[in-house]
């Protein structure tokens, strides 16, 4: 078996190339991904020697590279990672999304059709069917629920959704979708809240915090994440789309709070900055579909999924570190600076 992971060398790709080289002995894992800022091949290392990976550096939106790639390695199964994933850098340029998330799932759509494959799997965002009020806890995602965008990023993996389940409908392609809730973890980019907080705090600076800290996400350890889509991409239903979520909804500045704990760092750090744009107030998945048809349920309880992350960061500051040295830099002035309220 021969499986193409797009964007595996971001944060939950590459949690997912070393969950599958770890569960199947038997499968080749061809790693497709472009380096953007958010890729990082050191991230790869561990599995660079190993023979059953290659990885090839290339742009899912070049018909060429994809189609070479397609014909050299005859891929079972395509499961796309590759997007750009950030809401905040969606607001600010939404073009590079557009293209990335949209003619990216079209251009590796076409090359399946064209070489033929057993299964596409596209790594959508429970973030298509916008929020939920913060007044209503009784509230869910199910898969029937209207697709409803907020911002440039959401908009542009909807569009996604959308024209993997009509390539399934028009051409027969088999295809599978999967919606899943924040996910936390190892490799997680220094952008997102909790890696964010995570690096400031250890290094005694400001824990920006959008709005009043009153917005809820729905917190996933990204190897339930991982082990999740092995098992829609192997036995879930062709043409189907599967929630995954694990009930862990948390607002975000319990959140901050409880990583200050953690790392015993005081909560004076916490900074209040102006909100995002459109700012979604809840996300809550409802798992049932996956549990039912999968059996799938999340194995990692926030409380013991955090500490593993707060002391991965810890013992991994130099993945960090080199990330945070560089052009991060000038995203991060231009996000954070002068932005306190
Ligand atoms: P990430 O930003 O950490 O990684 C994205 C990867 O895609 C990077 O390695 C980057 O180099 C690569 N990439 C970007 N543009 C590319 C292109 N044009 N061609 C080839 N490679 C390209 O993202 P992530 O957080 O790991 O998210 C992965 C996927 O999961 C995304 O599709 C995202 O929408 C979805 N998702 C993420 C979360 C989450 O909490 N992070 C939750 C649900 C769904
Ligand atoms: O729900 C799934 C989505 O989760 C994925 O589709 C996205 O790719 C992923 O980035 C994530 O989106 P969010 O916008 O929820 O994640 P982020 O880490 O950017 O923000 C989490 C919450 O924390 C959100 O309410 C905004 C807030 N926040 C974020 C940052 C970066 C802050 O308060 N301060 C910050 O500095």
């Amino acid at each position: 078996m021969t499986v193409i992971v797009t964007g595996g060398a971001g944060f939950i790709g590459s949690n997912f190339i070393f969950y599958m080289l770890g569960k199947y002995p038997g499968y080749r894992i061809v790693c497709l991904d472009k380096l953007t800022y958010a890729g990082n091949l050191s991230t790869l290392a561990p599995v660079m020697g190993d023979e059953r990976f290659r990885f090839v550096k290339a742009d899912i939106c070049s018909r060429e590279d994809v189609d070479r790639l397609f014909a050299e390695e005859k891929p079972d199964i395509v499961v796309n990672f590759a997007a750009e994933s950030h809401v905040d850098r969606s607001i600010e340029d939404p073009g590079v999304f557009l293209n990335t998330n949209i003619i990216g799932t079209q251009t590796l759509m076409d090359a399946c059709r064209k070489h033929g494959i057993k299964r596409y799997h596209q790594v959508s965002t429970d973030e298509v069917y916008g929020d939920l009020p913060l007044d209503r806890p009784d509230l869910f995602f199910t898969e029937e629920t209207p697709l409803h965008t907020s911002s440039p990023y959401s908009a542009s993996k909807a569009a996604a959704d959308l024209l993997v389940l009509a390539y399934h409908r028009t051409y027969g392609l088999p295809v599978t979708i999967s919606r899943c809730s924040n996910n936390y973890g190892p490799y997680h980019f220094p952008e997102k809240l909790i890696p964010l907080v995570i690096a400031n705090a250890l290094n005694d600076k400001p824990l920006p915090v959008y709005g009043k800290g009153e917005n809820v996400r729905d917190w996933l350890y990204v190897e339930d994440h991982c082990r999740a889509i092995d098992l829609v991409i192997h036995n879930g239903r062709e043409g189907e789309v599967y929630n995954i979520g694990g009930h862990n909804e948390m607002r975000n500045i319990d959140i901050v709070r409880m990583i200050c704990k953690e790392l015993g760092k005081p909560e004076s750090l916490i900074t209040y900055v102006t909100d995002r744009k459109g700012h979604d107030l809840r996300y809550a998945i409802d798992p049932t579909k996956i549990h039912r048809e999968l059996g799938w349920l999340p194995g990692t309880r926030f409380a013991d999924g955090i500490k593993k992350t707060v002391k991965w960061y810890l013992d991994n500051r130099e993945w960090w570190e080199t990330i945070i040295s560089g052009e991060y830099m000038d995203y991060y002035e231009k996000m954070y600076g002068n932005n306190e309220i």
